[in-house]
């Protein structure tokens, strides 16, 4: 198995714990507050990449109707979709998701952590490909010099990469630009929040007054 399939099978084989974890740990309340802040527009479409159990999944639909979850662990999602009934969830890896058309927020809470650079910048290339002009794009990820770290404990074996928000910058495409990171310290680690704007290159009515 390699490093993806055994951490996508840590996280089914140990959902129950996984979910009662993230439970405790609370919903990102105040993030989804801030993100939500911003919007202008009515019922914005938002896609969370790496929704796991729904958790957040549930507090983002008090902003909008329109959502879309994705994760590659099934056990997550089966929760996902039974802690929030009627709404789309998807299983499936980062770098085979097909990205929606004309999305307004794409949110990864503490998600990319397990792409490595390669995975991270086919995902960056879609999500601009997928976000509207002036869409954001949240990403939450521990910080630390690009590097991987196994780690092996009662959630089984996962593989995780540091990132830091330059690391990230340094991937963009051209359209994707960092608009606000902020560090936080939690649980003895650090971790930054990175908001990426889109704005297009190409506008038909540049120069034309
Ligand atoms: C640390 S958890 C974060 C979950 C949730 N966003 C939160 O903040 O509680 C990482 C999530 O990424 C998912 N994941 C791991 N590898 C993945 C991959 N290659 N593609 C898609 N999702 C993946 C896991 O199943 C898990 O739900």
């Amino acid at each position: 198995m390699d490093k993806t399939e055994q951490t996508i099978n840590s996280y089914n084989v140990h959902s129950v714990e996984y979910i009662e974890e993230s439970l405790a740990r609370g919903v990102r309340t105040k993030d989804i507050e801030w993100i939500f802040s911003k919007v202008t527009r009515k019922n914005p479409k938002v896609v969370e990449l790496g929704c796991g159990n729904g958790r957040d999944a549930k507090e983002i639909l008090k902003y909008t109707h329109d959502y879309l979850g994705m994760d590659a662990s099934e056990d997550l999602i089966k929760e996902a979709r039974r802690y929030n009934p009627g709404v789309s969830f998807k299983v499936s890896k980062f770098n085979e998701f097909v990205f929606p058309k004309n999305v307004d927020f794409i949110i990864a809470f503490a998600s990319l952590l397990h792409a490595d650079m390669e995975t991270f910048k086919a995902v960056l290339m879609n999500a601009n490909r997928s976000l509207n002009d002036g869409g954001t794009f949240f990403i939450s990820l521990q910080n630390g010099e690009y590097r991987e770290v196994k780690r092996e404990d009662n959630m089984g074996t996962r593989t995780f990469y540091l990132y830091t928000p330059e690391n990230v910058e340094s991937m963009l495409p051209g359209e994707l630009v960092k608009e606000y990171a902020d560090f936080q310290d939690l649980r003895g680690k650090r971790w930054f929040s990175l908001t990426l704007r889109k704005q297009s290159i190409y506008n038909p009515t540049n120069g034309k007054g």
